[in-house]
């Protein structure tokens, strides 16, 4: 059994409740920070710990808090990103809908961290029920003294609020949210000046997912070296993993980080197997927007170690053979899955969700949907697998948000590892049409 820390007491009946959230430790990284440590001795907490961003990109949530401008007279915020649009990504929504004090906590901790006396948290629009869930406990926290002025007698104030988000996978952008937030269009924004400067209204703020967040809880209470002590190398923690796709048992699962994907995958504590007793053909590790790998890549790297739940061993050979952790969204396709097909339906995705802004994406991502249409639809030629590997070429990096980006990897990595797929489906239909 690996250990919990943020999924500890999921199964608790009436968790979702402030009475026995509290009855279960709760709050206690609030009356530990507030009370016998300084905002700066938090942030050091959570340097100490390795916690990287749990949002998609990975980057060190300490040496963020660390970037944050703090000029005199200025407010500061902290938003957290509950947007999550990426497919095959729900991990938040069920932190959020089972046990929303462990995001408020966070919160409190974090801002208090920070010394922003306002916070938000940005949730998907799709996710209405969440954002009940999330105002009434919000009130409970409120009502129970630890959200308002003055909080625990420490001079500290801090108001949250919930804020529906604009119903758009972009909005999940940690800019265009910002953007959404302030009441315009999701448009991402050209990036320096970063939102650690000139953040929401124009003040320094710190966007950070929601497990992110809520990983600052046990940060807290059990100090950033016990938080280091578990996971592997720079991979610390825990890692919530959305499993998804042809497995036995899909779900939200806590892992140690540093669990072999073949365990995650075959084990009855983690996916059960592929299902049906069938033969796994590939793994989308991270959400959509990382490259997929075929079933010999993902369960072992191409030097041939055992590959890892970890951003290091998924990252392992590059693109040319290695992929990312990325939001944790796991999906498993098994042989009889087609990769071309699947690929055209993220096409679809991408470029329905691209803002506009920037025509290497608007344009590239209507282009590769055209292409795939047309060769899922019996009407491919050979040279259109060289038409969309140059189309995503022509995106990558070229675009001022990474969406762009987003689209292209699982194109480049579908050409790179499944060509002959691509190849017998243009033949199969060439047959056809003959
Ligand atoms: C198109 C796009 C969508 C994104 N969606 C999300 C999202 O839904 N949730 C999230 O936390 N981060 C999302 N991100 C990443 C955020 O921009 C940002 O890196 C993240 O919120 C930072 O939090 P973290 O450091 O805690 O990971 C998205 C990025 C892009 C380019």
């Amino acid at each position: 059994m690996s250990k919990k820390l943020l999924l500890k007491h999921d199964h608790e009946p009436g968790i979702q409740t402030y009475e026995v959230y509290r009855k279960h430790g709760g709050y206690a990284s609030v009356e530990k920070a507030l009370k016998t440590m300084t905002p700066e001795a938090v942030v050091e907490e959570v340097k100490k710990s390795g916690l990287r961003g749990r949002g998609g990109a990975g980057f060190p949530t300490g040496m963020k808090w660390s970037f944050l401008a703090k000029p005199e007279g200025v407010p500061r915020y902290l938003v957290c990103n509950a947007d999550e649009s990426e497919p095959g990504t729900f991990k938040d929504r069920y932190l959020m809908s089972r046990i929303p004090h462990y995001l408020i906590e966070g919160m409190i901790t974090s801002s208090f961290a920070l010394g922003a006396n306002t916070s938000y948290i940005y949730v998907r629009g799709e996710y209405y029920y969440v954002i009940a869930i999330l105002e009434k406990a919000i009130k409970e926290a409120y009502a129970a003294g630890w959200l308002g002025k003055n909080i625990l007698g420490t001079g500290f104030d801090h108001d949250m609020y919930v804020q529906p988000g604009g119903g758009a996978y972009i909005c999940g952008e940690e800019t265009a949210l910002l953007e959404s937030l302030e009441g315009k269009r999701g448009n991402p924004r050209i990036k320096p000046p970063f939102p650690a400067v000139k953040g929401l209204w124009g003040c320094p703020t710190v966007v950070n997912n929601v497990e992110t967040i809520a990983a600052v809880v046990p940060i807290v209470n059990d100090g950033g070296e016990a938080y280091a002590a578990i996971g592997i190398g720079k991979s610390t923690g825990t890692k919530l993993i959305s499993a998804s796709g042809h497995i036995n048992k899909p779900g939200v699962y806590e892992i140690e980080l540093g669990l072999p994907v073949e365990e995650f995958i075959n084990s009855d504590e983690y996916c059960g197997g592929v299902w049906k007793g069938r033969k796994l053909k590939a793994v989308v590790a991270g959400g959509s927007s990382v490259p997929v790998l075929p079933a010999d890549l993902i369960m072992k790297t191409a030097a041939g170690e055992p590959r890892l739940m970890s951003y290091e061993s998924l990252a392992d050979g590059g693109f040319a053979s290695g992929t990312m952790l990325g939001s944790g969204g796991f999906i498993v396709m098994d042989e009889t899955a087609s990769v071309v097909k699947n690929l055209w339906t993220f096409a679809r995705f991408y470029h329905h969700e691209s803002c506009g802004q920037c025509s290497p994406c608007r344009e590239g991502t209507g282009w590769m949907e055209k292409v795939l249409h047309k060769i899922v639809h019996g009407h491919g030629e050979m040279k259109d697998i060289d038409l969309l590997w140059d189309l995503q070429r022509k995106i990558e990096g070229n675009t001022i948000c990474p969406l762009g980006d987003a689209a292209a990897w699982p194109v480049a990595s579908a050409i790179r590892h499944f060509r002959s797929e691509f190849e017998e489906m243009i033949n199969s239909h060439a047959v056809e049409h003959a």
